[in-house]
């Protein structure tokens, strides 16, 4: 199985300033409430990113929230920001084209986390015509979706469910047919190439003709070994991350069955987002 090995950092958990960085940052839990989100639910976890997207400092008193902002402008999170920012755009113009052409829309995303992004979207877009799914293997993030949908008035019009972003079975099972499928954040996460063609190739199959597949990739990032190093992954393992080329990527796409594949870099240029048409 092919895997982006070459490219990932090397563990040196116990080389001293990378025990110290962990020791200050689980100090800073006490303070940071984004460092202490970080650590409860992983920092590569949907709740980790919607408490990124909402860029609200909040900590222990003054010092926590000093604490707190320098953690949310971190490079990485700013680019993630500005990640949603470019995702966000390409779906505003792929939904109001279709709304131009009086089309009805089921836009799905595969590994939403509470899938903020989208909610905003929803908001800003209003009318009836566009329905949401968000999937997600955690539960939490999912919970936490929900919560924010019925708060922002948009219960009706989103459903969360759990799925596998990876297998085409699962993903088969998203109904109705979905017209644009997102893929935000997830395949960064992933060090197996093969559970990211697999994906592809599953979002493929469930797209109908004219069908939209818009997914984001992490091109570079100057801290993978400090994150390796320092940070924990959903599952309370060292949070290792690669990088891919957009070209790599792309050809991967267009190897899946997608006829039309295009990428732009945010701002940042650490994440490139690619849309792709069948
Ligand atoms: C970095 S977060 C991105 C969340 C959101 N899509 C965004 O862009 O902010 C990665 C998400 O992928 C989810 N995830 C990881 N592996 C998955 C899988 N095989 N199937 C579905 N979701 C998965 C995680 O639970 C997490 O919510």
């Amino acid at each position: 199985m092919s895997t982006i090995t070459r490219t990932l950092p090397r563990l040196r958990r116990f080389a001293p300033h990378y025990a110290l960085m962990r020791a200050a940052m689980r100090l800073g839990a006490h303070l940071s409430e984004g460092i202490a989100v970080g650590f409860r639910h992983g920092f590569d976890s949907g709740p980790m990113l919607d408490y990124v997207y909402e860029n609200q400092p909040r900590g222990r008193g003054a010092l926590g929230r000093l604490a707190d902002t320098i953690y949310l402008n971190q490079i990485g999170w700013r680019a993630i920001r500005a990640r949603k920012a470019l995702l966000q755009r390409y779906l505003r113009q792929t939904l109001l084209a279709r709304r131009e052409h009086r089309l009805t829309t089921h836009l799905a995303d595969i590994a939403a986390g509470p899938g903020r992004y989208h909610l905003e979207l929803l908001a800003e877009l209003g009318g009836e015509d566009i329905r949401l799914t968000c999937r997600d293997f955690d539960g939490r993030g999912l919970e936490q979706g929900r919560a924010l949908a019925a708060h922002m008035g948009l219960r009706e019009r989103v459903q969360y469910e759990r799925g596998d972003a990876t297998d085409p079975v699962d993903l088969a099972r998203i109904a109705p047919t979905p017209e644009i499928v997102v893929a935000s954040g997830i395949y960064e996460i992933l060090t197996d190439d093969g559970a990211v063609r697999r994906s592809m190739q599953g979002v493929r199959a469930i797209l109908p003709t004219g069908g939209t597949f818009v997914f984001t990739t992490q091109v570079t990032h100057p801290q993978l070994k400090l994150i390796a190093n320092v940070l924990t992954n959903r599952n309370g393992e060292p949070w290792v991350m690669g990088t891919r080329s957009l070209s790599k990527v792309e050809g991967w796409a267009r190897e899946a069955g997608f006829s039309s594949v295009s990428s732009e870099l945010e701002p940042l240029g650490l994440f490139g987002v690619t849309m792709c048409v069948v």
